[in-house]
């Protein structure tokens, strides 16, 4: 049971990171056609949170859900790791924590410093790859005595056909 709410959790993790980059993806593009039609983005405009353009949902979407809906899940996959009886879970979701955490940092800070963009864009990647390879140990675990299980019948019918 803890070991399929630990593989959801993995998955949802690397789900996430696609609906961060789709999110932000969206959010720039409807941003850049509604300059090209003449809107003009300022201050004022930045800090309105209005619907100049439909998009902009896309930045508070990204902003919301990597604040607290990502490290959320981070925390519980943490959790679920000390219980799903997995080989290296524990190991694995620390290293998802620790690159939200950095995520987080860079996103926030990236402001300020723009060049952190860079490490985001990098890091988002990484933290990817991670929760797919925390997700993957859960399936190896479970796969290993089913393809056992399975080669036990067939085994029994080459011996009975030979
Ligand atoms: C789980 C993965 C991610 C998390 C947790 C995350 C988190 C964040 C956070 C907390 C901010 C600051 C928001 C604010 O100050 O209101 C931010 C900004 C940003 N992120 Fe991400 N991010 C993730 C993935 C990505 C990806 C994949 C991309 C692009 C490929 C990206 C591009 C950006 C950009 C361009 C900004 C600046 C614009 C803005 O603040 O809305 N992020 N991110």
């Amino acid at each position: 049971m803890m070991k399929a709410v630990y593989k959801v959790l993995a998955y949802a993790m690397a789900v996430e990171v696609v609906v961060q980059a789709t999110a932000i993806a969206v959010a720039m593009f409807g941003l850049t056609k509604w300059i090209d039609g003449g809107g003009v983005l300022d201050k004022a405009e930045m800090e309105s949170h209005g619907s100049s353009y439909p998009e902009v949902i896309g930045f508070a979407i990204h902003g919301i859900n990597g604040q607290m809906l990502v490290p959320l899940i981070a925390l519980l996959l943490l959790v679920s790791s000390f219980f799903a009886k997995v080989p290296g879970a524990v190991k694995w979701a620390g290293v998802v924590l620790a690159l939200v955490v950095v995520q987080i940092l860079l996103g926030v800070f990236g402001h300020a410093v723009t060049a952190l963009g860079a490490l985001h864009g990098l890091n988002a990647l990484l933290l990817f790859s991670a929760a797919v390879v925390a997700a993957r140990l859960a399936r190896k675990v479970t796969t290993e005595p089913a393809a056992s299980r399975a080669a036990g019948p067939a085994a029994a019918d080459v011996a009975a056909t030979a």
